[in-house]
């Protein structure tokens, strides 16, 4: 039996995943968030050494399978330069040893099409909402490697500033678990008044600077007299209504009936609910990858580079980059 090894290391994962035909026979990854706990975020060169360290635990884990790998799939952006840079590099030294070749994949491609690692016979075309600590996007997908970018955040991400709030309270990184469950008891419509910025502006983009300040503000004024649950649940709430704002008005404008929500913020059961309970009288289903999909992983790294193999669409890493000007251009 042969493998097809993912890789991803974009950020403050070390990932692993092996594939055999499109099944996911292997999937580890060595978390960092301890460490970058105590700076209440990803801290780039923390995060390289921290990379190296896993790479050892990684393949301590799966030594044994390394004869039998037939093509190496890492990520090779967009993602941080350092963290990036020793998943490249082993990569391709892995494959030199195996006398093997390496694709290099998108990070964001591999997040839009993660539906197929639970999914296996999902169709097209469908929106999806790409919700992570790097990226705020929303994306007519219309087939595979046929990707209209439509809408993304101008400003901060999403995922960002749920760490961000995070951290203005303390609660150490990353921010949007800990933000979910203490907001888990609350009312669904609770409410403080933090604004809804770019509702009816800039199309179908977001912006999230404004709602991370005011709550900021808030939290700042209000010391000590409001609850920190319901500054959570508010910050919660009010995120989750700008992005599904926007959603509607491009399954509106596409007039497509389905929606994937992808990327770690998609793990965020409140933000799944509300979306489904909202579309549900438009007949548009809402679907999400399981859990561990939703935050990065190296089997969507896999996935990709399985369907490129089958599809007879390899390329090399040059020409892959091509073949996406909007994304690469969006996601820099
Ligand atoms: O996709 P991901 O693992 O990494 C990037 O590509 O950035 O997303 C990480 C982000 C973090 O900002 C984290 O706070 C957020 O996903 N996240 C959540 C939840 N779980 C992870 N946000 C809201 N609710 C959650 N349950
Ligand atoms: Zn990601």
């Amino acid at each position: 039996m042969s493998f097809l090894c993912g890789l991803e290391f974009s950020c403050d994962d070390s990932c692993i995943s092996f594939f055999n035909n499109n099944n996911v026979v292997f999937s580890k990854i060595y978390k960092q968030s301890f460490i970058h706990m105590k700076f209440k975020g990803v801290v780039p060169n923390v995060a390289l050494h921290e990379h190296i360290h896993g790479l050892g635990i990684l393949f301590d884990w799966v030594f044994y399978d390394k004869f039998l790998i037939q093509q190496v799939i890492y990520t090779k952006g967009p993602g941080l330069n350092g963290s990036l840079f020793v998943g490249i590099v082993f990569s391709k030294l892995l494959a030199f040893f195996l006398n093997v070749s390496t694709i290099g994949v998108s990070h964001i491609e591999g997040h839009i099409l993660s539906i197929f690692i639970s999914f296996k016979f999902f169709s097209f075309p469908y929106v999806a909402l790409l919700i992570s600590g790097g990226h705020t996007f929303l994306v007519y997908v219309r087939g595979f490697m046929k990707y209209v970018l439509l809408g993304c955040s101008i400003d901060d991400s999403i995922g960002e500033v749920f760490d961000k709030v995070a951290s203005y309270l303390n609660f150490g990184y990353p921010g949007g678990p800990v933000i979910e469950s203490l907001s888990v008891n609350n009312d669904f419509f609770f409410n403080f008044m933090l604004p809804h910025p770019f509702f009816y502006q800039y199309g179908f983009n977001f912006s999230f600077s404004g709602l991370k300040t005011c709550t900021r503000n808030f939290i700042n004024f209000s010391k000590n007299t409001i609850n920190e649950v319901n500054i959570c649940a508010s910050f919660q709430n009010n995120s989750v209504d700008i992005l599904l704002f926007k959603t509607i008005m491009i399954l509106k404008y596409t007039n497509v009936r389905t929606l994937v929500i992808v990327g770690g913020c998609s793990a965020n059961y409140f933000l799944c609910k509300k979306f489904s309970f909202f579309l549900k009288s438009s007949n548009v289903s809402v679907l999400s990858p399981s859990l561990e999909f939703c935050t990065d992983n190296a089997s969507m790294i896999t996935l990709i580079g399985y369907y490129y193999l089958k599809w007879g669409k390899y390329m090399c890493d040059e020409q892959f980059c091509c073949a996406y000007p909007m994304l690469d251009i969006c996601s820099v």
